[in-house]
């Protein structure tokens, strides 16, 4: 229960705030992609259908905030995010959809004087209020007195913060789920990094014979070693096999190219799967490519995590 101090626009009921009345799709579909560009080489291809979860609380959202809310146990829930981001998307829902107070706290102060984009136009509908930042705040936003600051100018000191991405120590034991799902299942799980937060969890919770591979969206070398950090946080030190690789970034963070693109709707027509662009693309991109290169033996089976669905 909350206390009485807490400021709130809209007061839960407690047992509203229990994720799992919102009936997740657990555990999720794992189905088999017939693909050639595989199987010339040996290899069986599985989609993971983490983005059938939930219809708005997607994929790796699902596997990461939930734990939160519950842990935010009614108090608003303040998180960071840029202007078009996923993880914003999925805790506004979560807040429409738990009666929660969400705030969003959005990189680009410039953004504040603009009609807002479609995406953090949704948020806003779901109720999420939104404050903006000037770009040089936000990089200093791990910083615990610019962080402190941020809250007071939001108005919400009492709130429970989830950081930009949502991978704190809660998230990424939240997708340790996700790698038990799979034990058992495939030889190699392959799935999209951001912060490394799923890959972090994901990769722990595999059997000893398993491996994850990591693909990194954003451009840079930093993602293994924050990965590690996550694992360390979450579980005390490094677990499981895995590996990150950096080479499909496609010049960085929502950065596409022509190729990428015709890849994607190429994806879409052959398998029925709708390819979320900014990460999931750049995933199914890097498992053509490393097949290709004879990454994966003759007889490995590999599943690719589908962590989100485009957004519309
Ligand atoms: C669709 C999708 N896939 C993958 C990721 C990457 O997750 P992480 O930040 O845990 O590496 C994100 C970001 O949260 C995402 O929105």
């Amino acid at each position: 229960m909350t206390s009485p101090d807490v400021p709130h626009t809209a007061e839960p009921a407690p047992e509203a705030l229990d994720p799992s009345v919102l009936r997740p799709r657990l555990p999720s579909p794992l189905q088999e992609a017939a693909d050639e560009r595989f199987a010339r080489h040996g290899v069986r291809l599985l989609l993971k259908r983490d983005d059938l979860i939930h219809p708005d609380l997607v994929g790796n959202k699902w596997r990461k905030l939930t734990p939160n809310l519950r842990a935010a146990a009614g108090r608003p829930l303040l998180t960071f995010g840029g202007a078009y981001s996923n993880h914003l998307r999925a805790t506004a829902a979560a807040g429409r959809l738990l009666g929660l107070e969400t705030i969003g706290v959005v990189r680009g102060e410039e953004l504040a004087d603009r009609p807002l984009n479609p995406s953090l136009a949704r948020c806003a509908a779901d109720g999420m209020r939104l404050h903006f930042v000037d770009r040089s705040t936000y990089r200093r936003i791990s910083e615990p007195g610019t962080l402190a600051g941020i809250l007071r100018a939001a108005d919400a000191e009492e709130a429970y913060v989830v950081p930009e991405g949502g991978s704190n120590p809660l998230a990424v034991r939240g997708c340790h789920a996700l790698g038990e799902e799979l034990r058992g299942r495939a030889d190699v799980v392959a799935v999209a990094c951001g912060t490394g937060g799923t890959l972090a969890g994901l990769a722990a919770g595999l059997a000893p014979d398993q491996r994850a591979v990591g693909v990194a969206v954003l451009k840079g070398d930093f993602l293994a070693a924050e990965t590690a950090a996550l694992q360390t946080l979450a579980f005390g030190g490094r677990r499981g096999t895995w590996t990150v690789d950096t080479r499909f970034h496609f010049g960085g963070y929502a950065r596409t190219s022509d190729e990428l693109e015709a890849f994607a709707d190429d994806f879409e027509s052959r398998h029925g799967l709708p390819v979320e662009r900014l990460y999931v693309a750049k995933l199914l991109y890097g498992l053509v490519a490393l097949t290709e290169e004879g990454a994966f033996p003759q007889g490995t089976t590999l599943a690719a995590v589908i962590t989100g669905r485009p957004f519309s």
